[in-house]
């Protein structure tokens, strides 16, 4: 070997620190942020094409195999057991930490020695009829043990007895047109309504308003039957004997009912039950149809309206009470339902972001379901663990990855008595959620169809997930090289305002809600879902009954997984991007141009009334004048974002935005519901409400008894609305 002069030596090592030198310049020179690190920063976008890719059908389909062997209901010994394994399965699969966060809430049982029933009671006072005390339990489950019948959580006891009356879905509209209309007083009636269209919980307040001494539900199958498809265990619909439980209460975002806006901690002051937010006053049950069938067949006095008829082979007669024939029957509800403070678990684990450990994005779903849970809640809790897997494989491989932000993956408890888990640990860290929450992604339920994609998101979201859904698969068969987004387009085609796949607003009824419209968090939810076109069923038949099983899933709704693959990329991409991506994925346009569509739509329901609005001097003008300097704040916004040199700035400035809708003094009545302009609907949980309180001061306002007072109402809102629009503007402008 040929010796080499010291001086060469010198000059080599020169030549290479330069050269290393240079090319980190080069690096540091295009890594800087510019506009197009708003579509995805270059080695990102790689790690986020691993990301996706490592989720697997067949995976998703061992998780949801595994966590729906047996009953989990909230506060039961087998959803603790459940939360254990999650915990274990969530460390081996290499997140930073994983912790069990208990709570003591109010939940409610049926009482095992004393069932729920209702029957048909002669004039000597005997039961001649009973509704069944359980569903019949699908093949295969027999001898399962802690099966909960079907029931209403939170129900009073009591045993009323009284005549039915019938009144369809038991909306608003439909108490209204009994009243109006029909002229039928339900005072000390028992009602009568159909499943479906609205959250059970509204039903139950109208109910309440109007008088009736207690209420039954029942799945009727012109809501819960898809035509042509067999009853589980021969098709998805559901069963004669099937029926759906559900929670009814009226909490509107307060959690726990015994303790409102704090944590129920072990020392946490408790209200009295009689002071519970929330809790219904009368009876309530939830039957099949083959027991409604009994119920309804001799009801007397007036026919129905024709959309006031199901699908049973019954009349729908309103009543009050049965046919002269049945005229000495009565209804009596049987109800032993007991309140108990109950100890559940929230799972919390973390992956520490590496630059921005104080800036949180948060995947979050329910572990607790009302038996087996295979499709509620979960089909999205074995994406969510799919999801970990796959982040924990990124992390610990080569360790050369870790997201920017911090993630929070959290397996909420007794969602379905109120989303108490999710709304008890958004109480416990309200203060830090206030200031370093940079978006929610809900994780409830993956798949409530076959047919297409569904999302449900804040404005500005919609851009990153439209970009998303381009990098991601068609999970259809026949569709191999086709997009989500253009499977999605082409099947759900959002033609009333562009040419896109829909997106709809945010309502509530999953964990979502206490970080969206109490909190002001950024949030959204993806799911796979039916074709809106043409299956006018709710939710899905077999909701919330006993027939909510792995097999049901695997042999109907998703045989190949890959449409809860499809969704778990979603969701999990969203968060990867929210987390990863150096400037924030939101965009504030997205929000100008939905405001715009709002006040527009708002200001049209408002001028149905010309006359008074002139009386009254009622105005829309200062609503228009804060949409327009929003608009303009949020484009010179994204403007400025071409010359971007302060990154946190602006990521602040977007991660705020949703926050600055927020109003500390909450909607009229609502303390807990605090976004100006989105909040689950008065009269329907389940729904999304622009300009809420615009629209509720306008709601059937030409009954109101005081028209001066009514109106005066709705300026006040347009203005609290105008205002708080355009503050939210200025906090997009540049700072001073
Ligand atoms: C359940 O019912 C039994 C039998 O009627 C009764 O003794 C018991 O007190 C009830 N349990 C509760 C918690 O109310
Ligand atoms: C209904 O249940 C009650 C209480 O168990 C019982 O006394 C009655 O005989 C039952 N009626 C029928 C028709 O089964
Ligand atoms: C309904 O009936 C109750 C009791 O019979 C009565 O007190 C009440 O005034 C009635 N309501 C209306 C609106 O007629
Ligand atoms: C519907 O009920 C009527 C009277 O109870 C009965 O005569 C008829 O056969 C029933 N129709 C069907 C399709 O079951
Ligand atoms: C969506 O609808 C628009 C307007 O009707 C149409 O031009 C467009 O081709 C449709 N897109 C898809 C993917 O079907
Ligand atoms: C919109 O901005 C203009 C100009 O700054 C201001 O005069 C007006 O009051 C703003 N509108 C509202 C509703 O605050
Ligand atoms: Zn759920």
């Amino acid at each position: 070997m040929r010796k080499e002069s010291p001086l060469l030596r010198w000059l080599r090592w020169i030549v290479a620190v330069a050269a290393v030198l240079l090319v980190g310049f080069v690096i540091g020179w295009f890594a800087r942020p510019t506009s197009s690190h708003v579509q995805g920063d270059g080695t990102s976008s790689q790690y986020l094409r691993k990301f996706l890719d490592e989720m697997k059908a067949s995976n998703i389909r061992e998780h949801l195999r595994k966590f729906t062997r047996l009953p989990h209901l909230a506060g039961t010994k087998q959803n603790l057991v459940y939360a254990e394994q999650i915990r274990e399965e969530w460390l081996s699969f290499g997140l930073d930490s994983v912790e069990l966060v208990p709570y003591d809430v109010l939940l409610s049982y049926p009482n095992k020695s004393q069932p729920n029933y209702i029957s048909i009671v002669d004039q000597l006072g005997n039961e001649v009829f009973n509704t069944s005390l359980a569903e019949p339990v699908p093949d295969g489950y027999e001898g399962v043990a802690d099966i909960i019948p079907p029931y209403s959580a939170f129900s009073p006891k009591g045993q009323p007895e009284g005549e039915l009356v019938y009144v369809n879905y038991g909306r608003t509209e439909d108490f209204v047109q009994l009243k109006r209309e029909m002229g039928i007083n339900v005072t000390g009636k028992i009602v009568i309504v159909r499943y479906g269209k609205i959250f059970r919980g509204n039903k139950v307040k109208n109910a309440m308003l109007a008088g009736a001494k207690g209420i039954i539900m029942f799945s009727d199958p012109a809501d819960y039957s898809a035509v042509g498809v067999q009853p589980y265990p021969d098709g998805w619909n559901l069963p004669g004997g099937g029926a759906q439980r559900g929670n009814v209460l009226n909490l509107n975002g307060a959690g726990d009912p015994l303790t409102p806006g704090y944590p129920a901690k072990e020392y946490t002051y408790r209200s009295n039950l009689e002071d519970g937010v929330g809790l219904p006053k009368i009876p309530v049950h939830p039957i099949g149809y083959h027991d409604a069938m009994h119920l309804l067949k001799n009801m007397g006095g007036r026919l129905p309206p024709n959309n006031w008829k199901g699908a049973l082979n019954v009349s729908y007669s309103i009543g009050p009470g049965f046919t002269d024939t049945f005229r000495t029957q009565k209804v009596r509800m049987n109800i032993h339902t007991n309140n108990q403070v109950t100890r559940i678990y929230n799972v919390i684990g973390r992956i520490r972001g590496a630059q921005e450990p104080d800036r949180y994005v948060i995947l979050g779903g329910h572990r607790d379901a009302w038996v087996f849970g295979a499709i509620d809640p979960m089909s999205g809790a074995a994406v969510v663990h799919e999801t970990v897997r796959s982040a924990g494989k990124l992390l610990s491989n080569g360790g050369c990855w870790r997201p920017r932000r911090t993630i929070i993956f959290a397996s909420w408890d007794a969602e379905e008595f109120g989303l108490l888990g999710s709304t008890e640990w958004a109480e416990d860290n309200a203060k830090l959620l206030q200031e370093r929450a940079v978006a929610y992604i809900n994780a409830d339920s993956a798949i409530e169809g076959m047919y297409t994609l569904r999302v449900d998101c804040t404005p500005s979201l919609h851009t990153l997930v439209y970009d998303l859904t381009k990098q991601i698969a068609s999970p259809e068969e026949g569709e191999e090289g086709v997009s989500l987004y253009d499977s999605w387009h082409k099947r759900d085609n959002w033609t009333s305002d562009r040419d896109a796949p829909r997106i709809s607003k945010l309502g509530s009824g999953s964990d979502f809600e206490a970080y969206f419209i109490r909190l002001g968090i950024a949030a959204g939810r993806a799911r796979y879902t039916k074709d809106r076109k043409t299956e006018r069923y709710s939710s899905y038949p077999v909701y919330h009954s006993v027939y909510e099983t792995f097999e049901l899933v695997e042999r109907f709704y998703d045989p190949t997984f890959r449409r809860l693959q499809a969704v778990a990329q979603v969701r999990g991409g969203l968060i990867f991007r929210l987390a990863d991506s150096q400037l924030l994925p939101l965009d504030a346009n997205e929000y100008a141009g939905s405001l715009r569509r709002y006040v527009l739509s708002i200001a049209e329901r408002a001028e149905k009334h010309p006359e008074e609005m002139k009386m009254y001097r009622v105005t829309f003008d200062a609503l228009f004048s804060a949409e327009e300097n929003f608009t303009i704040a949020a484009r010179d916004f994204h403007v400025r974002l071409q010359n971007l040199n302060r990154v946190r700035m602006v990521n602040d400035q977007l991660m705020y935005l949703e926050r600055a809708f927020i109003d500390p003094l909450g909607l009229p009545g609502r303390p807990f519901y605090r976004h100006l302009i989105f909040a689950p609907s008065s009269h329907n949980k389940y729904a999304g409400e622009s300009f809420p309180g615009i629209y509720d001061a306008l709601f059937d306002i030409e009954s109101s008894a005081n028209q001066q007072q009514a109106w005066q109402e709705v300026k006040r809102q347009i203005s609290i609305a105008a205002f708080t629009v355009h503050a939210a503007a200025m906090t997009l402008t540049q700072p001073a």
